[in-house]
């Protein structure tokens, strides 16, 4: 069995992509599906368990297809991480609205996200693995602050739950999460944690390196970082001790980490400008550059035994996010198949670590 599963497996490493719902349906496309089941024994729904999927109506939860995710994955022998419960991304519109005009103030927001939380943690508990708890709530260091910092001058909470709540909703989050299902894995989640201090990205890791380590000497129940590892072709090349050195320093804390949402993006072709298809005229050498960041992040989590995880954020360039988000200049190609399924130098690289 050349599968990444069984080959993850004799390193005790689970190995897991995120699911896009539509393609795995049963009016979906079918090869998606088998090799979700194939390939993986971790999944995490892209967006079918966020704020804005689940309650789109105030009060009016809407489960099915989470429900439907979940069940299957765990007949499927897959274990399942929670995406995601505390984000200022993908918020109901009546939420964020009310957030914004003032209709919905401090103690209301509070009460909705302990609310929150509370009822999504307690409809899955027993079925999820490793929720991530908190997500993103850290700015980067290029953008502007906003007025709160929880310490250390380099990072700043993303506005939304920060400026309504105070920082300490991190703590908070966590704790309310721990009370309604004590044996789920609690994680903090963000991306550019791949490497330490650079005067770049690796100052928002240092940001929240801090963060994280407050938070368990203040007794706070966090069990994990994930880093999300969306890398590309211009972003990251970091080296491997790089890599393994960021996630040591976590894991000495006590820590698990694991690499919640990989992927490798490239510069495409630009129709409207043809001058900025940079790497994109050499495929050849774009497939190489993304294999080995796929290389350096899966590397440093066999080298750390408490980096339970390593999952891709959509596995075949079919239905990949990137070409929907990163459009100026376009990027895509991040994945480990093609959008025909077919393997690229990058699976062969995770299958050859493996
Ligand atoms: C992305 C999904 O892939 C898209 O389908 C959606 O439109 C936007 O969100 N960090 C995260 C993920 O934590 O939830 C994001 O997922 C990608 C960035």
């Amino acid at each position: 069995d050349q599968s990444l599963k069984a080959l993850a497996a004799r390193h005790n490493l689970y190995i897991g992509t995120a699911v896009d719902l539509n393609a795995y349906a049963d009016a979906g496309d079918p090869q998606y599906k088998t090799m979700v089941n194939q390939q993986f024994n971790t999944v995490t729904a892209e967006n079918a368990m966020k704020w804005e999927s689940l309650e789109p109506t105030r009060g009016v939860y809407n489960w099915g297809p989470a429900d439907a995710f979940v069940n299957e994955a765990i007949r499927n022998r897959q274990l399942v991480r929670g995406h995601v419960l505390t984000w200022h991304s993908q918020l109901p519109g009546w939420l964020s609205a009310g957030i914004d005009d003032g209709s919905i103030g401090r103690d209301e927001a509070r009460a909705l996200l302990r609310q929150h939380i509370t009822t999504v943690v307690s409809h899955f508990r027993g079925k999820i693995w490793q929720w991530d708890v908190v997500n993103e709530a850290v700015s980067d260091p290029w953008e502007t602050p906003s007025a709160i910092h929880l310490g250390g001058n380099t990072g700043s909470f993303k506005q939304k739950w920060a400026d309504t709540l105070g920082p300490d909703y991190v703590a908070d989050a966590f704790r309310w999460a721990r009370a309604a299902d004590p044996k789920a894995l609690l994680f903090y989640n963000d991306y550019n944690l791949e490497a330490f201090g650079d005067g770049g990205p690796g100052d928002k890791t240092q940001f929240v390196y801090d963060m994280v380590k407050r938070l368990r000497a203040q007794g706070v129940p966090i069990d994990g970082v994930g880093s999300q590892g969306h890398l590309g072709t211009r972003y990251g090349n970091y080296d491997v001790f790089q890599a393994s050195e960021a996630l040591e320093r976590f894991t000495d804390l006590g820590l698990a980490v694991a690499f919640t949402e990989v992927d490798v993006r490239s510069l495409m072709k630009n129709a409207d400008d043809p001058t900025v298809d940079a790497n994109s005229a050499d495929e050849a050498s774009r497939d190489q550059a993304a294999a080995y960041n796929h290389w350096v992040l899966l590397q440093a989590c066999l080298m750390n035994r408490h980096c339970l995880s390593f999952t891709v954020w959509g596995f075949t360039d079919k239905y990949s996010w990137i070409p929907n988000w990163f459009k100026n200049p376009p990027e895509g190609a991040g994945c480990l198949w093609d959008a025909n399924y077919q393997p690229k130098k990058s699976l062969r690289t995770v299958q050859g670590t493996l």
